[in-house]
């Protein structure tokens, strides 16, 4: 499948790494453009190509990697969406790296912050809980696999991205909705940053 990204920073990095790894193709995307793209892409290799935030975001599935406090602007700047899975892993936070303070968001998740910006994508809240260094590392360690959570309104988005992550090596857990899953998962929730391993074989 081919997949884009909004944002290609450290995440979305981590993202791709994953996904070229289990076959797929990656248009990443930023601000600055293809140019300051080009180093990423040769650093992630075949697969990886540098795309506008246009060409990205008209992949069936797209991942949103991008600052809390960008989300507007850059959802702004693209519409159209045509049913595409939006992948949101946002976390709720003002600022950079190393200057975060949490942005209220009251008792919403941001991914239904998001869904509402974006109408027309299919918006499914993903891997908040995993930091980077979690993400681009092996989902399987000693025969165990890393939990991944998913959340959505729409079922048959959720399915894919479960599947799409799966095939990462993730073992993955539906929490449910876009509001009660993602405020679960996210920044605040009890689930964020929470690096949990499942082992053995699952009752079906
Ligand atoms: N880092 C983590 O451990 C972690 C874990 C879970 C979730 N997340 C979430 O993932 C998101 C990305 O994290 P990160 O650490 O990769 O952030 P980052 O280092 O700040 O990178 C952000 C990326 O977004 C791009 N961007 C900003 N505004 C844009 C716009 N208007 N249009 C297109 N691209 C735009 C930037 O492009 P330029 O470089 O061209 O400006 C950059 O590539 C954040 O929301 C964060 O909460 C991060």
């Amino acid at each position: 499948m081919e997949i884009g990204t909004i944002g290609a920073g450290p995440f979305a990095q981590a993202f791709a790494k994953q996904a070229l790894k289990a076959g797929h193709r990656v248009k990443l995307s930023n601000r600055r453009g293809l140019e300051s793209l080009r180093e990423i892409v040769d650093q992630l290799g075949p697969g990886a190509q540098a795309a506008t935030k246009e060409e990205a975001a008209a992949c069936e599935m797209v991942l949103l990697a991008v600052p809390w406090d960008n989300v507007p602007e850059t959802l702004a700047s693209l519409s159209g969406w045509d049913n595409q899975i939006l992948i949101d892993a946002i976390n709720p936070y003002h600022g950079g790296a190393g200057n975060f303070t949490p942005a209220d968001v009251g008792n919403l998740s941001t991914s239904q912050l998001v869904a509402a910006l974006a109408p027309g994508a299919r918006v499914v809240k993903a891997l908040n809980n995993l930091t980077v260094r979690n993400l681009e590392a092996d989902p399987i360690v000693n025969g165990a696999r890393r939990v991944a959570f998913v959340s959505a309104d729409d079922d048959g988005a959720k399915k894919q991205v479960e599947t799409l992550l799966g095939g990462f090596g993730y073992s993955v857990i539906d929490l449910g909705n876009l509001r009660d899953g993602g405020l679960i998962q996210q920044a605040g929730g009890p689930l964020a940053g929470r690096d949990l391993f499942e082992q053995g074989e699952r009752y079906k």
